[in-house]
């Protein structure tokens, strides 16, 4: 018998309570990895696999700003999917900018720094270990929805600007770009969560880095596009850092 994908790996999932989180978590319970649900809600999370069987995974609570806290579980983890995500619509208060950079863009680049720093600090681990983000076709199209399209961008742009450093033998980065599935922050999309966990899985196990899904083909071709400019135009203009 095959051994899974996941198996002896233990993966850690934010945003583990929402639509895709929990598929996710029910989809790579599948494929043989030990689970780590980091959810801001109080709530329990419980799953219950296909079979019928309740799905063992440990919750972490945490919260936006404090993603330092989360080392010591961090770095017990092979993988980090960084998933959580926020949708204020057509709301455009002070009170919706902050919350979308900082629920978008800014919790999630700290997430990166803070994994890529565990992962670079230990240069003889076997298998490198990986990190997800989940930004969004919102990175290069519209999505109704004019903060959630900025701080998806910003959260995209940093992903791309910090890969030039923080990407190694240590550490593999992966951007998934999905279209719209159906959540609470998104109740009209037209794939469904279960169905974009498979599709993300099936292309991680052909170890792609940029992992797309969704109906719209242009996407297909303006995300690596435009993933190959901006990797251009930063390595043009930045340079990394002495200290
Ligand atoms: N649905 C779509 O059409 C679509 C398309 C492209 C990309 N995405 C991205 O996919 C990811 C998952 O979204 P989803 O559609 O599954 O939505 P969802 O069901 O609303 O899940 C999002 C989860 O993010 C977490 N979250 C929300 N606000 C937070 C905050 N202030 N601090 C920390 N965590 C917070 C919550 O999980 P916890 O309560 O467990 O913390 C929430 O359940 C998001 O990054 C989203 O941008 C969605």
């Amino acid at each position: 018998m095959s051994e899974l994908p996941f198996a002896g790996r233990t993966v850690a999932v934010t945003g583990a309570s929402g639509s895709l989180g929990r598929a996710l978590l029910l989809e790579l319970h599948r494929q043989g990895a030990a689970l780590v649900a980091l959810t801001s809600s109080d709530a329990p999370l419980s799953l219950t696999s296909a079979e019928g069987q309740a799905v063992p995974l440990e919750q972490v609570r945490w919260h936006c700003g404090e993603e330092q806290q989360l080392q010591p579980v961090l770095e017990r983890c092979d993988v980090l999917v960084v998933n959580h995500g926020f949708n204020s619509h057509a709301d455009r208060s002070a009170e919706a900018v902050l919350s979308s950079l900082e629920v978008n863009a800014l919790s999630s680049w700290r997430l990166l720094e803070l994994f890529a720093g565990i992962a670079n600090a230990n240069p003889a681990r076997p298998v490198a270990r990986e990190l997800w983000m989940n930004t969004s076709e919102a990175e290069i199209q519209a999505a109704v929805s004019p903060l959630y399209e900025i701080s998806k961008r910003l959260q995209g742009q940093l992903l791309s600007l910090r890969s030039l450093d923080l990407a190694g033998p240590q550490l593999r980065l992966r951007r998934l770009v999905l279209g719209p599935f159906r959540s609470a922050l998104n109740p009209i999309g037209v794939m469904s969560a279960g169905f974009v966990a498979r599709e993300i899985l099936r292309q991680v196990r052909w170890n792609w880095g940029l992992v797309i899904v969704t109906p719209n083909p242009l996407t297909y071709v303006l995300m690596p596009l435009a993933c190959l400019s901006r990797w251009l135009y930063f390595q043009a203009t930045s340079k990394r850092s002495a200290s």
